[in-house]
């Protein structure tokens, strides 16, 4: 069993305003005692990044990562609209997201700006999600595992090894995001694996068993403790679940029981 600490991402998207952003952060840190050995990210929107980030500055310690949904991949200038990076570490982001299917599918990002803000972020310190998956008529011709290879292909092209260290993959279907639907665990465990198998080609095999691969689509409190089982998912970037503190706590203790049994079983 490799050891990868599961990572647990809370995807707030665009929900919640200032109020209920900072009582859902602070309930998080007041009931998150002490998770490890989860890594636990939260991804507030824009404006809420700062009076989250302090939230989770109070509590003392990196319990709670702060995490940005985008960025762009230049330093500064004329970007109308955009935030870059090094704004986001003014406010104490440590981990973005890259590659998100509602940035490729509803706003238009394709591969090459994905992967110039994937190599942006990592030339910047920062930790990177990149979230690759496939559309539903994309899995019924089968494409899932091309699709899920090409994405990595071009969004890691260009990153080092000794960088991997600080990149996780979020496969997510599509079709599962937001709809209600996931992939049966043995579907994610197999898509997960040819990732991996993708990401042994590119790198080496020591990288790709390095390499945490999170599972995401309609992840709930409910599903989560089959899907971590399975042994190429550590762990789970939720949306809708993340925005309930229970439901996002009970997901969080879903990995973390996950690890306590791989621990004890590995003894
Ligand atoms: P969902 O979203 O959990 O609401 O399906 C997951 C995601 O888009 O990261």
């Amino acid at each position: 069993m490799a050891e990868r600490t599961p990572i647990i991402g809370g995807n707030w998207k665009m929900n919640l305003h200032r109020q209920e952003a900072v009582r859902l952060a602070k309930s998080l840190v007041e009931r998150t005692g002490n998770p490890e050995p989860v890594e636990v990210v939260i991804f507030p929107p824009f404006p809420y990044l700062d009076a989250v980030g302090s939230v989770l500055a109070s509590a003392g310690g990196n319990r709670i990562k702060l995490g940005a949904q985008n960025y762009y991949d230049q330093p500064n200038g004329a970007f109308t609209g955009e935030v870059s990076l090094s704004m986001l570490k003014d406010v104490d982001v440590q981990v973005v997201l890259a590659g998100h299917s509602e940035r490729r599918h509803v706003i238009g990002e394709n591969n090459e700006l994905i992967n110039r803000k994937v190599r942006a972020a990592l030339d910047a310190g920062l930790q990177v999600v990149l979230c690759v998956g496939e559309k539903l008529e994309q899995r019924q011709l089968s494409q899932t595992d091309a699709v899920n290879a090409a994405q990595t292909q071009h969004g890691l092209a260009g990153v080092t090894p000794q960088q991997m260290d600080r990149v996780t993959i979020a496969y997510e279907p599509v079709w599962a995001i937001g709809t209600g639907k996931t992939a049966s665990a043995g579907d994610a465990q197999q898509a997960h694996a040819a990732i991996r198998q993708t990401l042994t080609h590119m790198f080496s095999p020591e990288v790709a068993q390095a390499v945490r691969i999170q599972y995401g689509g309609s992840v709930k409190a409910a599903n989560a403790a089959e899907l971590l089982g399975q042994p190429d998912v550590d762990g789970g970037l939720i949306g809708g679940a993340s925005l309930k503190a229970d439901e996002f706590l009970a997901i969080i203790n879903a990995a973390a029981t996950q690890t306590q049994t791989a621990l004890s079983s590995a003894l």
